[in-house]
């Protein structure tokens, strides 16, 4: 299957100080890619390669097979890209504004434009300068949107948006992912790159820190468990399992923390009777806090 974003030893530095360094990259297709890291990490930078709207100082990178250096146009063809600064001629109205831009694109289907206004709920007769900054980061959404390309490059696309648009939007990321696009977006929001990412990349000082499927993260992360027992909970043979941060009791039920595999203390705990087993959500934002901070798992 051809590969949707490939980056190679991709390297940015500015002056001498490097903001990306030595990044590799796989981004099969038809997948959302969730890219995250504190302030400072390189995220934008990566983006605006990958846009090609910065030149790697090293390193090279590929959109569907096209260097973003020597084949630009071609590569630039297949993105949609929302820049974290989104910013337009503040004199045109929102639907002139997408007029342009389609026409600059050589056409796009009205009618998807009309259905992107009407799920993201922009008044598009209003002229930018008087939109506020969420109602102008949806027009910068449509416009990513707007010509259905391959890849969609995303920087922070839901900053400013309310937890209904918000929603809406990530609606469109799926949507766009079921139709066999591949979406990259950079975000700090956790729980909604938990919940519309397939996979995830974590950067940190310029450097990737992991990649990995939201799955496996999941499978790794930290939950709470519930065990109910036909008699007193075996709470000391529940800790000793390596498996197990915290255990303590009430009544018949012992309430665990657990991180990782939950097959070791399934085995110590059967032979003792389990009646009831309740597992809470795992909780993703303890690894990334740990990567973020630490680099390490
Ligand atoms: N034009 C520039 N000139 C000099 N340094 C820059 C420039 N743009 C970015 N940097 C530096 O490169 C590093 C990476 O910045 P970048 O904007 O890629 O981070 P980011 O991960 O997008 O952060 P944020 O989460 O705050 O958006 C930072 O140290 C930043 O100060
Ligand atoms: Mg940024």
């Amino acid at each position: 299957m051809e590969t949707a974003i490939r980056t190679r030893r991709l390297t940015k530095r500015y002056r001498t100080r490097p903001a990306l360094q030595d990044l590799d990259l796989e981004v099969p297709r038809n997948v959302v890619f969730g890219y995250l890291g504190p302030n400072g990490a390189g995220k934008t930078t990566t983006i605006r390669l990958l846009a090609g709207l910065l030149r790697p100082s090293a390193g090279s990178a590929e959109i569907l097979g096209r260097d973003t250096v020597r084949r630009r146009e071609e590569a630039q063809r297949h993105i949609g890209y929302l820049p974290g600064d989104f910013a337009v001629y503040r004199d045109l109205t929102g639907e002139q504004y997408l007029r342009f831009i389609g026409n600059l694109r050589g056409g796009v289907d009205r009618s998807f434009v009309d259905h992107l206004a009407k799920r993201l709920d922009l008044d598009r007769s209003v002229r930018v300068g008087g939109l506020s900054h969420g109602n102008r980061q949806k027009l910068g959404i449509i416009q990513a949107f707007m010509h259905r390309p391959d890849v969609l490059i995303l920087d922070e696309p839901t900053a400013g948006l309310d937890p209904l648009i918000q929603r809406e939007f990530l609606g469109l990321v799926r949507e766009a992912r079921d139709e066999g696009r591949t979406v990259f977006l950079s975000s700090h929001i956790l729980d909604e790159v938990e919940a519309v990412a397939d996979m995830v990349a974590i950067l940190r000082h310029g450097r990737l820190v992991v990649v990995e499927s939201v799955e496996n993260l999941k499978a790794r992360a930290v939950r709470r468990i519930d065990l109910v027992f036909e008699g007193p909970p075996p709470v000391a043979a529940l800790r000793a399992v390596p498996a197990v941060r915290e255990a303590r009791s009430t009544g018949h039920t012992a309430h665990l923390v657990v991180e990782g595999s939950m097959a070791g203390l399934l085995a110590v705990a059967a032979p003792h009777g389990v009646e009831h087993v309740v597992t809470h959500e795992p909780n993703l934002e303890e690894i990334f806090v740990r990567y973020y901070t630490t680099g390490k798992v």
